[in-house]
């Protein structure tokens, strides 16, 4: 088992719909080892799996730090992509500038962010047009 007590690990997202599912998966892989509770770990793997995915759709790169202390899960999602114009019209649910492309992988209904936030227990988003995105999401680690 992997103590929890200081962890933190940074991970590469590379761009391209054909490569999301990679990092979150070894995230949940990671907090799985950590002995967290079940809840606790569904929470981060959406907010992983969630914030991996707009990486690799929108942007070329991008990374993921994972850090967990004794109370919470911390995961960030840095890109240098095209960034969001109306953060507040981006959090709607429903709300998607997907191309055809990625609705066609079965991507593109507008949930991610909010999913994020609903996920985390504090949710934050910086993101300028032309410069990048970067979320940071907080999520207490709950009891078993
Ligand atoms: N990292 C990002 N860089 C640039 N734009 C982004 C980023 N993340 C989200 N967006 C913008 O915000 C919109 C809403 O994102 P959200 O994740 O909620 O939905 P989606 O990615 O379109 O669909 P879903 O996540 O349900 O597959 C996106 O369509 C896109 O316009
Ligand atoms: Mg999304």
């Amino acid at each position: 088992m992997i103590s929890h007590e200081t962890f933190e690990k940074s991970f590469s997202v590379k761009g391209g719909l054909e490569n999301a599912g990679h990092i979150s998966s070894q995230v949940k892989a990671l907090l799985t080892d950590m002995d967290l509770s079940k809840q606790t770990i569904r929470r981060a793997a959406v907010v992983a799996y969630e914030a991996e995915t707009n990486i690799c759709s929108y942007a070329d790169h991008g990374k993921i730090v994972l850090r967990v202390t004794p109370k919470f899960v911390i995961i960030e999602a840095i890109d240098e992509g095209q960034g969001i114009k109306d953060i507040e019209l981006a959090m709607k649910e429903g709300y998607s500038t997907a191309t055809e492309k990625i609705r066609s992988m079965g991507f593109g209904a507008g949930m991610g962010l909010s999913n994020m936030k609903n996920f985390s227990d504090t949710f934050r988003i910086i993101s300028e047009v032309g410069k990048g995105t970067h979320l940071k999401m907080i999520i207490r680690i709950r009891k078993k």
